[in-house]
């Protein structure tokens, strides 16, 4: 896969979006044009590390971001011809509502993609937020126990530097020994109650790709490249982190 990249960390065109770096805490700044290149290339990122993994281990454990931004990706994979009994779905986090609640995660993903693939219904792993936060996040720690390293986990920026449901002020589970999941009863954004995973336990992954698209995501870009301590910063992988994000957000505002 030879998509070309603006890496704006060293100003070089990267021939290859896949190149791993030994350094866990890495960052790679990966400008895009716009929302349409950012879903295109984060798909191709998404079905290059799904060949690998299934090609190497013949599984592909997958993290899904939650939020607005990735349902325009979600879609674009519908259409992909793959082995999909391969693939195990998990969730970053999810929002303490009915299953048929629109705020939920897990039927964003749905109704965007996994209701149109023959992903084995055993494979899909929600988050049963519907339980409260308390319970939801106890169901879904002993759910992981049974799981490794993610392949890839794919994760949102809030406004205020958030990701997952990992909030400024708030517990982000980054020791080795953290638990692997959060109960969030006053998030910031609604819903308050929330089930996170934690920060340590997204960066048990090979691979994180954070997707980063609108004028809100400025000022929280600004900060985590400034090198702030925000939540998205605190995620790291086996071999770093790309952050794929509108070239506008990396430019002085007008
Ligand atoms: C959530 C998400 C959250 C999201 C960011 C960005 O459940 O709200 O996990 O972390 O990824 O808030 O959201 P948008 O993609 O809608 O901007």
């Amino acid at each position: 896969m030879d998509k070309l990249l603006m890496d704006v960390g060293s100003s070089k065109l990267m021939n290859s979006i896949n190149a791993n770096s030994p350094k866990a805490d890495q960052c790679r700044w990966r400008s895009v044009a716009n929302p349409a290149e950012l879903n295109d290339i984060a798909l191709s990122m998404i079905l290059a590390s799904a060949a690998a993994a299934i090609q190497k281990r013949g599984e592909f454990h997958l993290v899904l971001a939650g939020g607005d931004t990735p349902r325009a990706i979600y879609k674009k994979l519908r259409a992909v011809q793959t082995d999909w009994s391969a693939w195990h779905i998990y969730f970053g986090d999810e929002r303490c509502v009915p299953p048929t609640d629109p705020r939920r995660n897990s039927l964003m993903a749905g109704e965007a993609w996994l209701d149109y693939v023959q992903i084995p219904a055993d494979q899909l792993y929600t988050i049963p937020g519907e339980l409260g936060a308390d319970l939801a996040a106890c169901e879904y720690a002993q759910t992981l126990n049974n799981v490794g390293i993610f392949d890839l986990t794919l994760l949102g920026l809030g406004d205020d530097g958030h990701t997952a449901s990992l909030f400024p002020g708030h517990e982000w589970g980054t020791e080795s020994d953290s638990p692997d999941t959060l109960a969030i009863l006053d998030s910031p954004k609604p819903p308050p109650q929330r089930v996170s995973l934690s920060a340590a336990r997204l960066s048990r992954s090979r691979q994180v790709i954070f997707l980063v698209s609108g004028e809100s995501k400025r000022d929280a870009v600004a900060q985590w490249r400034a090198g702030e301590n925000i939540p998205a910063s605190a995620i790291a992988s086996e071999t770093g982190v790309d952050v794929l994000l509108e070239s506008a957000l990396l430019s002085p505002q007008k």
